[in-house]
């Protein structure tokens, strides 16, 4: 089939065992602000890149793609309530989630410096040209271990889907890099396999936006892969964790 070809090429010697790795769930860890909050379980791989941002109290942050709002979460507990945090996410349906996952696992004081909004990412560039300090990028992707443990999904799988994918994903980090402050930070990440929706996405923005340069990101989580711009944390190197790709982009002041 046409997934576990286009797979089995990129990864070579390592995909049996990689896909091994991917069937499943994978494993989380709980996030639990205070006693009496609705405890949310996230990928450790997800917290890492959210906390990738170096999101401090007092920054403007945009989270683009926030629903169902896990990285949300991680950005609220690094600001404490000073600041500001726009979660934004297009689908009316996982906006939902995303509201009621800030309302029951935030609490109060971290919540108020929260404004949660459906605008197309895209517009971002346009309409809040240099606002924010830190913009998190969590683009929509292929998803593969979703796609690889969904029969109708694996179905409709095509590369040409990926191509289409990363084309999105360009757009939408051109107009996370525009929405940036000098001198502020992007995090681009996935959940993909494919380098055409990582480091390829990263490479091409580089060449667009001369004023962006990128940064190592440092302090991997165990098994993590470095890749030209960014870390890969796939499921059979990091004890199930992932599949999460980060890049760490910083706008010259
Ligand atoms: C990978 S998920 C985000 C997961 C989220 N960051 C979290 O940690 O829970 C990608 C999200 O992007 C949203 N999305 C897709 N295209 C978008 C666009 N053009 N503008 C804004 N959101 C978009 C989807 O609705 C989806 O919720």
């Amino acid at each position: 089939m046409e997934f576990f070809d286009y797979y089995e090429k990129l990864f070579g010697d390592r995909w049996p065992a990689l896909l091994e790795s991917l069937k499943g769930e994978g494993c989380a860890t709980e996030l639990r602000f205070a006693e009496g909050l609705e405890p949310y379980y996230l990928d450790e791989a997800s917290v890492f890149a959210a906390k990738a941002l170096g999101v401090v109290p007092g920054d403007d942050v945009l989270d683009m793609c926030a629903a169902p709002g896990g990285k949300t979460l991680v950005i609220a507990s690094l600001l404490k309530g000073e600041g500001s945090l726009q979660s934004n996410d297009r689908s009316p349906d996982r906006r939902l989630r995303l509201q009621h996952v800030i309302e029951n696992s935030l609490p109060e004081s971290w919540r108020s410096v929260i404004k949660v909004t459906g605008y197309d990412g895209m517009k971002f560039g346009l309409h809040k040209k240099e606002c924010f300090d830190k913009v998190l990028l969590d683009a929509p992707c292929s998803s593969d271990r979703h796609v690889l443990n969904s029969p109708a999904h694996l179905e409709v799988w095509s590369a040409k889907r990926v191509k289409r994918l990363s084309v999105e994903q360009g757009a939408l980090l051109a107009s996370a890099v525009d929405a940036l402050k000098p001198g502020g930070t992007v995090v681009y990440g996935t959940c993909a396999l494919s380098p055409m929706e990582n480091d390829d996405v990263v490479r091409k923005i580089l060449k667009k936006r001369p004023a962006m340069r990128f940064e190592m990101i440092e302090d991997l989580l165990p098994g993590a892969d470095r890749t030209e711009f960014g870390v890969h944390i796939l499921p059979d190197h990091s004890a199930g964790r992932g599949p999460i790709y980060c890049a760490k982009l910083v706008k010259e002041k």
